[in-house]
């Protein structure tokens, strides 16, 4: 069975507490944090302090997806703000060896995103050290956008090779353009996590889709 972990980047700001809880109640399991620098994406959200005073209003896991450059910054402050997931764009980081081991050694499981034109070899030689790869179904930056149909050989690609690696624990989490039409096939191809914004949040009726996405 899928985890379905709504993104709160789709959610009302001016009632982000509210708005966890009310998934949390219509069946989330986890909650997909997106922080954004406008530096690595032309986009700009919140940081540590808001997912600081946000841990209390909900006893699910936070999943945080770094979209920042110098990612290695943030991670003493998000182990404090209470997050359990950690993941940080290859494409930010030139130490990612390190910065891995940074995850860990805070007490967080660390996770590795890849942008839709880089390939899921470039990973081949820490899939034993893994415990997430994020496959990115869209250009990150945005909600809403339209799911990237090769991303699928990418999600089947991540898992063969983690299973190759013997790494068993490790799950394959997908985000972008996640919705009834596109979440067959990207369950099909091998996805544990499923991060959705738009067809969470922009639902009417939420507890639907939740389930439909499960
Ligand atoms: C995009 C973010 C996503 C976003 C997904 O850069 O990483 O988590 O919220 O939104 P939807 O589900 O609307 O594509
Ligand atoms: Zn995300």
């Amino acid at each position: 069975m899928a985890t379905i972990c709504p993104s709160i980047l789709s959610a009302d700001f001016s009632r982000l507490a509210e708005e966890i809880q009310d998934v949390e109640q219509k069946g989330a399991d986890c909650i997909h944090l997106d922080l954004m620098d406008g530096h690595f994406v032309p986009n700009l959200t919140f940081g540590t302090p808001v997912i600081a005073s946000l841990r209390s209003c909900t006893v699910l896991p936070f999943d945080a997806h770094l979209m920042v450059e110098h990612p290695e910054t943030y991670v003493a402050d998000l182990a404090k703000a209470g997050v359990q997931y950690v993941t940080v764009h290859q494409e930010a980081c030139v130490h990612l060896d390190r910065l891995l081991q940074q995850i860990h050694e805070a007490g967080m499981k660390g996770g590795i995103a890849l942008n839709p034109a880089t390939p899921v070899d470039t990973l081949s030689c820490l899939a034993d050290q893994l415990d997430m790869i994020l496959i990115m179904s869209v250009n990150p930056g945005f909600g809403g956008q339209k799911f990237i149909p090769y991303a699928l050989n990418k999600i089947a690609a991540a898992k063969k090779m983690l299973l190759e690696a013997g790494n068993i624990q490790a799950v394959i989490e997908v985000d972008g353009g996640i919705n009834s039409n596109t979440v067959q096939a990207v369950k099909k191809a091998g996805a544990d996590f499923l991060v959705a914004g738009s067809a969470i949040f922009g639902a009417e009726d939420r507890r639907a889709a939740i389930s439909a996405l499960r």
